[in-house]
């Protein structure tokens, strides 16, 4: 019924096109963000353990169920679940098999294409001389597409489409002759950029510490990470962070892997392959992404920064402008790698994505690879460019939390009870054991049937109802409130509350309660822009010297207030500022007139974006039954 005779030319060029998948930005860019953000070492062992009990078993799920719907020609989740369990939703579940792959692809693609421009403005020396706060200013304008001043109109733009023809046309070459090859010369790459950088990040030491930085130690920056903090293992939002992030690094739950793995010959190992991939993921994610931004951001920036800092953006942001210090030539090399290694990490992961929509094609609609591909690269390009132009309104942020993040929870829920309960666990099992070249521990068995759905359930119902201010206690003492960052919190859009209208011809002021303006700017012939500050409790250690934050508790010293920005606001040159440098205001006060677009309407915007495309897959898929009736009647599906 296929037209589709891919398959991978070699069980190495396998197992580093499946490591390509896992290994990704999340290694580099997300992992560290969110060890930090969740207290460093309080991190590791909810992640280790998410690791074993979910991570884990739904690698061997995935792989499991990929292979087994190869064998009967399918190469996309629709209809692989479609043959495991009799019940006619499984199928229209699979559609996020193909949805979250596209979704997530369009904003992927997007950072994908900045580690590109960022290699060739490294080659081109931009950042040389540059203060840190003019390497910040770079990006921030770089995302700005309609003012980009870099050099090259609509920059951000040009390299996105790059980066996706990039992508389109190494697709078109097929698993092996592509995607294979690809692999093959990126992940080695990969792992010599990351050690090089890694070793500069744990020699760094206090080497680059500024005058009188006392925590400016690229080894506090890998004990903060490392050492293991056991009071957190009650705190839930840690645990979720540890799963998201297993989720994400992993690519499980995506449809990614078992895309991969139909394409895997019908005997061949899967359990010891699925293990090599996994655990490869885990080294370059602990061992080589852990060490290279934070301990070097710490060496020469402190652990306080840091830890006040941390963001995604830091690796474009802070970097470059750290890769500086280490003069002309090292530098130059230094940024390359770095981006160089975040882009081949990027593409091996943005080319999986690409396959599950070119099975699904191939498989159903008789399209020849260069038909699937190219159509893959357009479908990127309809639903991509409104993160690149909308970046900073919120379409990028929209697509990571809905496709990145809740798709993979819900989809590896209900593959997990198709697999165990469904298809059933004795069933299930024989796939995983079936040509395996290890001997999978038989306590798995119970922990995919039992421990891993459950955990899965917690997980999605801790999400889907999060109490605010994570009070768990508050759901069982009855006086639960919705925190505005759960699943139904973020539908109802909580977290907005000023500006709330889509168009409105006043800007209100989102800060709570009282602030102080701490600049205006209305010179500036890129923006304007409005800083607001508020009053925050600071105070110097006794020992290291440094200004810390004061927080209530702290014995013995003598807190001081100080002005502190907490929000720049940036409008274009022809809005209206009504603010003063020195103005109080107060929360919904108006700062700027003239005609808003407010960015509640672009996150909608980017919601129905996605809705829209759910719908166009499911339709897709149903077209793709009919024809199956039409031309074998007596099949069922
Ligand atoms: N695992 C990849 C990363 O860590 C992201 C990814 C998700 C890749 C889904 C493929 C599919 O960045």
């Amino acid at each position: 019924m296929s037209t589709n005779n891919e398959a991978w030319g070699s069980r190495v060029g396998l197992v580093l096109a499946m490591a390509g998948n896992a290994v990704g930005l999340g290694n580099f860019l997300r992992f560290p963000v969110q060890a930090v953000q969740n207290g460093g070492g309080a991190f590791i062992i909810p992640y280790l353990v998410c690791f074993l009990l979910m991570g884990i078993p739904l690698l061997w799920i995935e792989w499991s169920v990929g292979r087994f719907g190869g064998k009967s020609g399918n190469h996309s989740t629709p209809f692989i679940l479609d043959n495991m369990g009799r019940a006619r939703f499984w199928k229209y579940f699979g559609v996020f098999g193909i949805f979250t792959n596209v979704a997530v692809a369009a904003y992927y693609c997007y950072i994908e294409s900045w580690t590109m421009s960022y290699v060739f403005h490294s080659l081109m020396q931009t950042f040389s001389g540059m203060s840190q706060t003019e390497v910040a200013g770079f990006f921030d304008r770089y995302v700005d597409v309609f003012y980009s001043t870099t050099g090259i109109p609509f920059e951000a733009a040009i390299f996105y489409v790059i980066c996706l023809a990039l992508n389109t046309y190494i697709l078109s070459m097929g698993l092996s002759g592509g995607v294979e090859r690809v692999a093959k010369i990126g992940m080695p790459m990969l792992i010599l950029f990351g050690a090089f950088l890694a070793i500069r990040g744990i020699t760094l030491g206090d080497s680059g510490a500024p005058e009188g930085c006392l925590d400016c130690n690229s080894h506090l920056g890998l004990n903060f990470l490392w050492q293991p903090q056991f009071d957190s293992l009650a705190n839930p939002s840690v645990w979720l962070a540890a799963a998201g992030q297993i989720f994400f690094t992993l690519s499980v739950g995506m449809g990614t892997i078992q895309c991969y793995a139909s394409y895997v010959g019908s005997r061949d190992d899967i359990a010891l392959n699925a293990m090599s991939a996994g655990w490869m993921n885990g080294f370059v994610e602990i061992v080589l992404g852990a060490s290279v931004v934070i301990p070097i951001a710490v060496g020469y920036l402190g652990l306080g920064w840091i830890q006040e800092n941390a963001g995604f953006s830091m690796a474009f942001q802070t970097m470059p402008f750290l890769f500086g210090k280490w003069g002309l030539v090292l530098g130059t090399f230094a940024g390359v790698m770095w981006f160089g290694l975040l882009f081949f990490a990027g593409i091996t992961s943005s080319l999986a994505m690409g396959t599950p929509w070119m099975g699904f094609v191939q498989d159903e609609f008789k399209f020849t690879r260069t038909q699937a591909a190219w159509s893959f690269g357009l479908l990127i390009l309809i639903i991509g460019l409104p993160t690149v132009f909308f970046y900073q309104q919120g379409v990028f942020g929209e697509y990571d939390y809905w496709a990145g993040t809740v798709a993979l929870v819900v989809f590896a829920l209900a593959e997990t009870v198709l697999f165990a309960w469904v298809f059933g666990i004795t069933n299930g099992w024989d796939e995983i054991n079936q040509g395996a070249d290890m001997v999978v521990p038989g306590i798995y068995k119970y922990i995919i049937k039992y421990v891993t759905p459950a955990m899965l359930l917690i997980v999605f119902l801790g999400a889907l109802i999060t109490p605010k201010n994570n009070d768990w206690g508050a759901v069982f003492s009855g006086k639960f409130e919705l925190d505005e960052s759960s699943i139904i919190g973020q539908i109802q859009n909580k977290g907005i509350v000023a500006n709330r209208a889509w168009f409105a011809d006043e800007f209100e002021n989102e800060v709570a309660d009282t602030s102080v303006v701490m600049k205006v700017d209305r010179a500036n012939e890129w923006q304007k822009s409005i800083v607001l500050g508020k009053y925050m409790a600071y105070y110097r250690e006794a020992n290291t010297g440094q200004v810390r934050k004061y927080k209530a508790d702290i014995a013995g010293v003598q807190p001081y207030d100080s002005l502190t920005p907490v929000k720049t606001y940036r409008f274009d040159l022809n809005k209206k500022l009504v603010v003063d440098k020195g103005d109080e205001v107060v929360f919904k006060q108006t700062l700027a007139q003239g005609k808003f677009i407010n960015n509640i309407f672009y996150i909608t915007l980017g919601r129905m974006i996605l809705l829209g495309l759910f719908v166009f897959l499911t339709i897709l898929v149903y077209r793709a039954t009919m024809i199956r009736k039409t031309s074998n009647p007596s099949n069922e599906s």
